[in-house]
């Protein structure tokens, strides 16, 4: 009746904003990740028969508010599937910092989905899994498997879940430049409701994205690493346009997120393949693979030597590492 796991973050190529069901976080377009292999969560699960309802730290500190409805909410559910009203105990230890635009409620959701299952007894596909963790923070959908990930829009709690794609490609690499570790000023949450609910650039978003997801999936079946970095830059900058439409207009990215854009356009310039992403905060991402990642990393150092950077390779499936067994 305890269970812990472990799952990686994903960064967005083609990227996830806006809900069609605010309940069952059912996504207004699909979207394509990439798993990575730094920054895990590691999330335990303990059934607890005295207790009397359930509790969930994050990093020592106990969850209040929205944050601890997402996990209760997500329990309450497990149960019911489960056919147990134990309540629960969750700790959860993350590594990235946590609402930098890191990602950090993908690793979460997704190992919380994964341990769960195994306390309660709860035997899931990965796919159960992924529609499970999906309903605590969409992009963790994604963070159930490993490498390149679709999540396929749907439009039920049956339809909306991830699956993995092959890549077919060069080595990948993910080297994330962090502009900020600081908590993001609205979260995705608040700025999807936000932007479906006044941006009137919306309707092209859902269908340019979709779009984007159909010719990115064959990028990734082609190993087509120009065409995937070319419709993440795209998706990435379809998605701010909508985000700054919103009123009040959203603005995640600062002044040196675009200079970053710049510097990665430059690199492509001289041969260099690099492709920037970034996601609900100013720290920006870049797609290149393991034979450029040296000189990306060189080239940023030079331009912007004040600026921490993080290198990650293709990351894999969420994973039970203790528990399971009743
Ligand atoms: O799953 P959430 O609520 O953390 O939303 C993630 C949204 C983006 O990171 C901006 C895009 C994405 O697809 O991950």
């Amino acid at each position: 009746m305890k269970a812990t796991a472990v799952a990686q973050p994903n960064i967005a190529l083609i990227k996830y904003w806006g809900k069609q069901d605010d309940a069952l976080i059912i996504p207004v377009t699909g979207s394509i990740s990439m798993t990575l292999d730094v920054y895990p969560t590691t999330t335990t699960v303990e059934l607890l028969a005295e207790a009397d309802k359930d509790s969930a730290t994050l990093d020592g500190e106990e969850l209040r508010g929205v944050e601890r409805e997402r996990v209760t909410g997500l329990l309450t559910h497990i149960r019911t599937l489960a056919g147990i009203s134990t309540f629960a105990r969750v700790t959860s230890t993350n590594t990235v910092p946590t609402a930098a635009g890191l990602a950090s409620s993908a690793s979460g959701f997704a190992a919380l989905a994964t341990a769960a299952c195994a306390a309660y007894g709860l035997d899931l596909t990965p796919r159960g899994v992924s529609r499970l963790a999906r309903r605590g923070s969409g992009s963790a959908s994604r963070s159930v498997f490993g490498g390149v990930v679709r999540w396929n829009r749907g439009g039920s709690d049956e339809s909306s879940f991830a699956e993995p794609l092959t890549w077919n490609g060069p080595e990948l690499r993910m080297i994330i430049a962090r502009v900020s570790a600081g908590r993001k000023a609205v979260s995705s949450r608040r700025g999807m409701e936000q932007t479906i609910a006044t941006s009137p650039f919306v309707d092209g978003w859902v269908r340019s994205n979709e779009a984007l997801v159909d010719r990115a999936s064959e990028a990734v079946a082609r190993g087509d690493v120009t065409a995937l970095g070319e419709l993440t830059e795209l998706s990435t900058l379809r998605m701010h346009a909508t985000m700054l439409g919103a009123e009040p207009p959203l603005r995640y990215l600062t002044g040196e997120s675009f200079a970053l854009f710049d510097a990665v356009g430059a690199m492509r310039d001289d041969g260099i393949v690099a492709y920037a992403t970034a996601d609900a905060g100013p720290n920006v991402k870049i797609l290149t693979t393991a034979q450029h990642a040296p000189k990306v990393r060189a080239r940023l150092a030079t331009t912007f030597p004040h600026l921490k950077t993080i290198e990650s390779g293709m990351g894999g499936a969420a994973r039970l590492v203790s528990g399971g067994d009743r």
